[in-house]
């Protein structure tokens, strides 16, 4: 469709999905991340993708980003995660979890989002945000750091709404095929993550990019402000 995508994290998992699906439908994607051959690896597959590599928690490094654009359709804030595997013993252990999940999974989409505004097309832009389900039935430091993307999505919803742009949460369940859940996989992992579904199997990255793709598309012009959740049924009724 020829429009100017950016995807955080697009190197892995459920970005390198939603970056690939843009791709196929003739995007022009710039996937950012902080390992530079992962992304490349990406890149050499897709002709029109670019990899440009920076740690968004970094003003400087998502400086760098903004500048290699001029417009941006849509802005996909997927990068983040469970980040903290340190100790817990001290209370300077739980201050160093507490910045390190919403330095990951905050301050990566505040500080792209806040570069990139100014490029985004109006009307028509798009700003998505990954949360997690862990925002709305308990996930620890991650899951609070992930429900605080929600309160600043409402605020950037009502913002931007009269300018033509749309902003909104993807809420995942679990997700396979990606390094999220790093040495914590294992096939009873995953059994146990499907029983908590309702469809009987686990998610995949291309059932994310699914919902990012018509999030982005021209069809969900009336859709801004939400929650969407794609969990498989493991959380009822949000
Ligand atoms: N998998 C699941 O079950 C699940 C469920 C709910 C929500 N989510 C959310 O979905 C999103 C994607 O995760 P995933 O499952 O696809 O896991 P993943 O494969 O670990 O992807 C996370 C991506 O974020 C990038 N990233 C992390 N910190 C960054 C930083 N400071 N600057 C730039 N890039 C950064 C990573 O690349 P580098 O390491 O190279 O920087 C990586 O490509 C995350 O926000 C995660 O919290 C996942």
């Amino acid at each position: 469709m020829n429009r100017r995508i950016v995807v955080s994290g697009g190197g892995t998992g459920i970005g390198r999905a939603i970056a690939a699906s843009f791709a196929r439908a003739g995007d022009h994607v710039t996937i950012v991340g902080r390992r530079a051959d992962v992304l490349e690896k990406v890149a050499a597959e897709y002709e029109t993708v670019t990899a440009v590599a920076a740690d968004l928690t970094v003003p400087a490094d998502v400086e760098r980003v903004a500048a290699t654009l001029d417009s941006v359709d849509v802005v996909v804030n997927n990068a983040g995660g469970a980040v903290y595997d340190g100790p817990l013993s001290t209370l300077a252990d739980h201050a160093a979890a507490w910045r390190a999940e919403l330095d990951a999974n905050v301050l990566t989409a505040a500080l792209l989002t806040t570069a990139l505004l100014p490029k985004v097309t109006r009307p028509g832009g798009r700003v998505i945000l990954m949360s997690s389900v862990a925002a709305v039935k308990g996930g620890g430091v991650y899951g609070a750091a992930k429900a605080a993307l929600h309160g600043w999505a409402y605020s950037l919803a009502t913002r931007l709404g009269p300018e033509g742009i749309t902003v909104n949460v993807v809420a995942p369940g679990y997700v396979a095929e990606t390094e999220f859940f790093g040495d914590r996989m294992s096939p009873e992992f995953h059994e146990s993550r499907v029983r908590q579904t309702l469809v009987g199997r686990g998610g995949v990255p291309d059932d994310i990019a699914a919902t990012v793709d018509h999030l982005a598309s021209p069809a969900a012009g009336y859709i801004t402000g939400q929650i969407i959740h794609v969990n498989g049924g493991s959380v009822l009724g949000r």
